[in-house]
């Protein structure tokens, strides 16, 4: 069927405009995507080729294959070698359905420009969430969680708990945990805080969320390293942000080059750069903390893995070095234990404490007190340093069957990094024709889970490589699944 696709696009939000939209392919993704979910572009049809499209629309051709990319990406079309781009149906029937229902102007009231912008900004690897692990970014190895430990821990619990431990809970978190953790915080961070000074979340994101709320309004300026942790700056996004990309270079963050003027705070991962794995000077620390204090504004200090980066090298925390109370620290145990563990802490400074917690209390409550209670205890009974050392042996051991096998079978298609200290390496393409966002795709469609490097530049366009867990699962999967990641890129290459 013939379809005015410009019409379509149009309607559908699309905007040429480059003065208002710099990124003139998300602004096409989006189009494409929004009318594919409203099916103003119908299951299977056939998108107009790259050329004719970019043509239409008078852009260049590689802004639409950038578009492409993207929906490709996301499963919203799919490539036929030599014949072009279907739409494909949206596998959520219920999702389409409310789409598609919400869509008609008159029926429902109008999303807020909020709900609008977090659903723009929606994940790009969340579809995934159920595929093979093999080799997904910042798993530990999961195999090794006592799993038998942690149900006596749980059922501990449930045989001591009394009638009034079944009520609400403390926002904050369990006393108890909150004194474990800040011993913890002690020994392995050097931060020196009180327990009352620690917020129980369910992990770093659920903490940058709170503290992203309580300080942004739309057009406030946020620094992110680039390349960062997408989620956050999604979410930063999402709250209308406007974000002054920084780059980094060996010492980390590059502070000189930060280009606006009164942020309201530098979202930072010192202790191993993410995605990167740069572990910020101390130089740069304390230059970090000065132009904070110069500039009146806080620092996000995302400390999402130190366990691992700062095994062999410790570096202390910006946390702990800040006199001011300019940092925000935030922590996770779902790197370490596993992401289903759903337990996070932060500490932010007296003068954000209130307003956290009442966003805490007025949104998600507090999180499951037979985790906390549990997390406690095993932090209690030294569990939590042995599981720690036991990661990361087997993480160390997996790191050199991964690297050794990785650099014989792929090793004339990639360069493979291995200085990152934490749970994952990259991979730069060295081979040309092949592209870091088509690889994913594929490798996807084959159970194998990869992020493409380039997403996590802030506009897309960074560097062509892939970001690889190597640990969450044992040396035999490893070694077949690189095996295989050979023959989907040769059978590619053709
Ligand atoms: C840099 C970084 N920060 C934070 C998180 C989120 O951690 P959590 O699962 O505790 O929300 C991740 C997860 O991958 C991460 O990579």
């Amino acid at each position: 069927m013939h379809f005015n696709i410009k019409g379509i696009l149009i309607r559908n939000g699309l905007s040429l405009n480059v003065n208002l939209q710099p990124q003139i392919y998300i602004s096409l993704y989006d189009a494409l995507k929004k009318a594919i979910l409203t099916r103003s572009l119908e299951p299977g049809s056939k998108l107009p080729p790259s050329r004719i499209l970019a043509k239409d629309l008078a852009i260049s051709r590689s802004t639409v294959l950038k578009a492409i990319d993207l929906l490709l990406v996301e499963r919203y079309i799919d490539s036929v070698k030599g014949s072009g781009y279907y739409v494909l149906s949206p596998k959520d029937k219920k999702l389409r359905l409310n789409f598609t229902l919400a869509d008609k102007k008159g029926n429902y009231p109008q999303l807020s420009d909020k709900g609008k912008a977090f659903s723009q900004h929606m994940d790009w690897s969340g579809e995934s969430a159920d595929k093979g692990v093999a080799f997904r970014p910042g798993l530990p190895p999961l195999d090794i969680f006592p799993v038998q430990l942690w149900k006596r821990l749980i059922s501990d619990y449930w045989r001591c708990v009394t009638p009034s431990e079944l009520s609400y809970s403390n926002t904050i978190g369990l006393q108890c945990l909150r004194e474990n953790l800040a011993k913890y915080l002690r020994v392995y961070r050097d931060i020196d805080c009180d327990p009352d000074q620690i917020i129980v979340t369910s992990g770093s994101l659920h903490s940058l969320y709170l503290v992203s709320n309580v300080l942004l309004e739309t057009h406030d300026e946020v620094v992110v390293e680039n390349p960062t942790y997408p989620m956050a700056h999604a979410l930063f996004k999402s709250l209308g942000a406007n974000i002054c990309a920084t780059d980094v270079d060996d010492q980390g963050l590059c502070i000189k080059n930060i280009s606006c003027q009164s942020p309201k705070f530098v979202y930072t991962t010192p202790s191993s750069q993410y995605p990167t794995g740069i572990k910020m000077s101390m130089e740069r620390r304390k230059d970090l903390l000065k132009w904070a204090s110069e500039k009146e504004t806080f620092i996000v200090e995302d400390d999402y893995n130190h366990e691992f980066s700062n095994w062999e090298r410790p570096i202390g925390s910006l946390f702990g070095m800040d006199q001011q109370e300019r940092v925000i620290y935030l922590g996770t145990f779902n790197k370490l234990i596993h992401p289903s563990m759903r337990l996070g802490y932060m500490i932010v400074p007296h003068y954000l404490f209130d307003a956290v917690v009442a966003l805490y209390q007025q949104s998600s409550r507090f999180v499951s007190i037979q985790n906390q209670k549990a997390m406690s205890t095993f932090i209690e009974k030294d569990h939590l340093n042995k599981h720690l050392r036991n990661v990361i042996d087997v993480s160390n051991e997996r790191k050199e069957v991964f690297v050794n096998h990785f650099k014989k079978v792929l090793g004339r298609y990639f360069y493979l990094d291995t200085s990152n200290p934490g749970l994952h390496l990259i991979a730069h393409i060295t081979k040309e024709g092949l592209s870091d966002v088509q690889l994913e795709k594929i490798l996807l469609d084959h159970n194998i889970l990869v992020h493409a490097l380039s997403k996590y530049y802030v506009h897309r366009n960074g560097e062509n490589g892939l970001v690889m867990g190597f640990c969450c699962v044992n040396p035999k999967q490893i070694r077949e699944s690189i095996n295989k990641m050979e023959r989907i890129i040769s059978n590619y290459l053709g």
